[in-house]
């Protein structure tokens, strides 16, 4: 993989991708991780006088204009982050306005494009599009490490017409992942959480057979309760996974690897009723109940588990971590992590917006060996994926 930290680029016209869909509550971002990744590479490549054009999606418009998505509202951070006084912006990513641009913008300074998810073309990978997007420029550049687990135009696509490098972030998430994996001395402790079983059950099958713990948190852990005939009131289920969850948990009886499910859990009758919160034990979630976070004895069985271990791995939070007091356990587990960490030598890696934002909140940042910005992309290089951004990469002969 050519990366640039082994090349200087210089007065060139740059296509950037960068991961800016950052976690924004109320119009505010509440994590700026994903955007400080990439400064060390904007620094070099505005120092060496470059025109730089930075590509990035936010949520999941489905290839459609949506204002809900835009991305103008980024310029103002970006204003900021970079220290400039200016950040351009095209909506449009049609050839003769991007030269119009180009012709008007000086060496060195910035343009920010709408979201690139507007563009059915960029879900799809549809080879012109990404043919089209390239035409404007000389090289391309990808520090969006945390979305190239997507096979899509502005990750591949684009790499088949234009030289393309890794950025410093990107090349410094691999090098850390690695370095975790090769160092997980055990005994070690996985903590998965999130909302979705769904796109983490993969990563669990796999887990089961590197790690002697797994903490299993977040909405992910009902359809584990589910499957092991726990009554989890009206929360949120993927009945699809269901068996799956059996498999893995009989998987990893076989590879000796313990599933730790929470024992009791935080209620209410949904995440706006704030007034009525209570926490059941696990055997007695009445049906009108929603679980929206683990309890104080989960937690501190999570704790246990932290103390005996060699190295941990974090990603996703383990309630419904957005909504406040829902985050109570997550930072908890944060803050965990941190008193751990004073006392002895824990390996440590966690990953993931929510899961970087508690992190942040509990100020444990010096805690950990090493924050991933990447979420799905981090679990699916730790599954041994190498991801298809990665590969375009590393495939890349100009
Ligand atoms: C992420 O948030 O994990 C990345 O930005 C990728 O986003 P996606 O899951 O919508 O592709």
């Amino acid at each position: 993989m050519k990366s640039l930290d082994k090349i200087i680029i210089k007065n060139k016209k740059i296509i950037f991708r960068a991961d800016l869909n950052v976690p924004v509550l109320n119009g505010k971002i509440t994590d700026y991780s994903r955007i400080n990744s990439i400064i060390p590479t904007i620094e070099i490549l505005k120092k060496n006088e470059n025109k730089i054009f930075i590509i990035a999606h936010f949520g999941r418009p489905k290839g459609k204009k949506n204002n809900k998505y835009s991305i103008k509202f980024l310029r103002e951070d970006l204003k900021k982050i970079f220290k400039i006084p200016n950040v351009h912006f095209l909506e449009s990513f049609e050839k003769k306005i991007i030269q119009n641009k180009i012709s008007e913008m000086k060496d060195g300074e910035i343009c920010l494009f709408e979201n690139i998810r507007f563009n059915p073309g960029e879900e799809t990978n549809d080879l012109d599009f990404s043919k089209s997007l390239s035409s404007n420029f000389d090289i391309y550049i990808n520090d969006a490490f945390s979305a190239s687990h997507r096979n899509h135009a502005s990750i591949t696509g684009i790499t088949k017409y234009l030289p393309s490098y890794a950025g410093l972030s990107f090349s410094n998430e691999i090098k850390n992942l690695d370095n975790f994996l090769e160092n997980s001395t055990k005994p070690n402790l996985a903590i998965i959480g999130g909302s979705k079983v769904s796109t983490k059950i993969k990563v669990l099958k796999y887990l089961v057979e590197i790690f002697d713990s797994i903490v299993i948190g977040g909405a992910m852990a009902n359809t584990f309760l589910l499957s092991n005939n726990y009554n989890v009131g009206s929360s949120l289920i993927e009945n699809d996974f269901i068996n799956l969850s059996k498999e893995i948990q009989k998987k990893a009886k076989e590879k000796k690897c313990k599933i730790l499910l929470p024992i009791d859990v935080v209620c209410s009758k949904d995440l706006q009723d704030k007034t009525n919160i209570k926490t059941y034990n696990i055997n007695d979630v009445p049906k009108d109940q929603m679980i929206l976070d683990i309890g104080e004895q989960s937690t501190e069985l999570i704790s246990n588990e932290i103390l005996k271990s060699q190295s941990v791995l974090w990603n996703g939070p383990l309630g419904a971590f957005e909504y406040s007091p829902f985050d109570k356990s997550t930072i908890s587990v944060a803050n965990i992590i941190k008193d751990s960490s004073n006392k002895t030598q824990i390996n440590s890696l966690a990953g993931g917006g929510d899961t970087l934002a508690a992190i942040k909140k509990a100020n444990a940042n010096n805690a950990f060996n090493y924050l991933s910005t990447a979420g799905g992309a981090f679990l699916e290089w730790l599954e041994g994926n190498k991801s298809p951004g990665y590969l375009a990469l590393k495939e890349n002969n100009f």
